[in-house]
């Protein structure tokens, strides 16, 4: 634990007892960074990990499922370190069905932990953020979110809900320098043995992951509403981009929009809006 440019932070990563959480708590505390492991089940083994290697960490077993697990949860780090600066949204559940036979238990539970856990977690540290006037925020998306996956619904909705919910923390924490990105991670953990293939599996520890998790915690991190693909070795950014589009001086009838029908779906050459105000400037300017 001999890098500490986190040295003094304190972090809070949820869900870390084991799989990419834990791995995420590792990394921040061998940056120096104080971190609160928390989880529903055994986070005071990863604890006791970080605290081996010369790290400092505490154990949260709050649930992020609630506003008072949320509360909690940060009250731990305030009340053992003195602060809060970085928050990793990682909890997480998965309760897969196709989308015919999902049930309401199933939403509410992927919702409850991936989407709700979030803002009970996020919106507890909000304040302290806000009056030290610094803070990163790392939310986790997914492929499923981002590019649909059969079978995740629930899990799919949540997961672009937080890219929601990281694009709007990202835009009014600007002034307050809070940051807030997201990850779309791939690795090997009990959430994904059995669901990817063991060859892709087999290079995807998650180890991989946490460095950007890192780095999108330090002061060196300039970036803000961000989504990074990331998985064994690979680092990509993700972006919610519009096409050159088609302008019409009239209300187009649905034949004129069938014969726009390439130019319509076309992204290329794209322009990426930072908020809902690009946006509406960029419809304004195609009139
Ligand atoms: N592993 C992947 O390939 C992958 C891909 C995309 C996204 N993700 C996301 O990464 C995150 C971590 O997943 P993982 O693969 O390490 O799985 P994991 O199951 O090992 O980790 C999730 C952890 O969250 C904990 N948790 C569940 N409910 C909780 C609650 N209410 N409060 C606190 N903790 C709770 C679990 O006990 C578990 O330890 C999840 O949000 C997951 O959706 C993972």
């Amino acid at each position: 634990m001999t890098d500490k440019r986190l040295s003094g932070r304190v972090a809070v990563v949820t869900g870390a007892g084991g799989g990419l959480g834990r791995s995420h708590a590792l990394e921040l505390a061998r940056h120096g960074a104080h971190v609160v492991v928390n989880d529903v089940v055994d986070p005071g083994q990863v604890v006791k990990e970080i605290v081996t290697l010369g790290g400092s960490a505490t154990a949260s077993h709050d649930g992020v499922d609630s506003w008072d697990g949320g509360a909690a949860i940060i009250a731990t780090a305030v009340d053992t370190y003195g602060r809060i600066d970085i928050v990793v949204n990682n909890a997480g559940v998965l309760r897969d069905k196709s989308f015919g036979k999902l049930e309401s238990d199933m939403v509410r539970d992927v919702m409850a932990v991936h989407l709700d856990g979030a803002f009970h977690v996020s919106k507890a540290a909000w304040p302290h953020l806000v009056k030290q006037g610094s803070g990163r925020i790392v939310m986790t998306s997914s492929g499923s979110g981002l590019y649909g996956n059969i079978g995740q619904a629930n899990y799919g909705a949540a997961k672009m809900g937080l890219v929601g919910l990281m694009r709007v923390l990202a835009l009014e924490g600007a002034r307050s320098g809070i940051q807030v990105n997201a990850i779309a991670p791939l690795a090997r953990s009990q959430m994904t043995e059995g669901v990817l293939p063991e060859e892709i599996l087999e290079r995807l520890s998650p180890e991989w992951v946490s460095p950007l998790v890192a780095w999108l915690a330090s002061d060196e991190c300039v970036d803000s509403g961000h989504i990074y693909s990331v998985a064994g070795g690979y680092y990509a950014r993700v972006a919610v981009v519009e096409g050159p589009g088609i302008r019409f001086d009239h209300v187009p009838t649905l034949d004129e929009l069938a014969e726009a029908h390439e130019r319509l779906v076309a992204v290329e050459p794209f322009t990426e809006p930072k908020s809902l105000s690009d946006q509406v400037s960029l419809t304004a300017k195609r009139r």
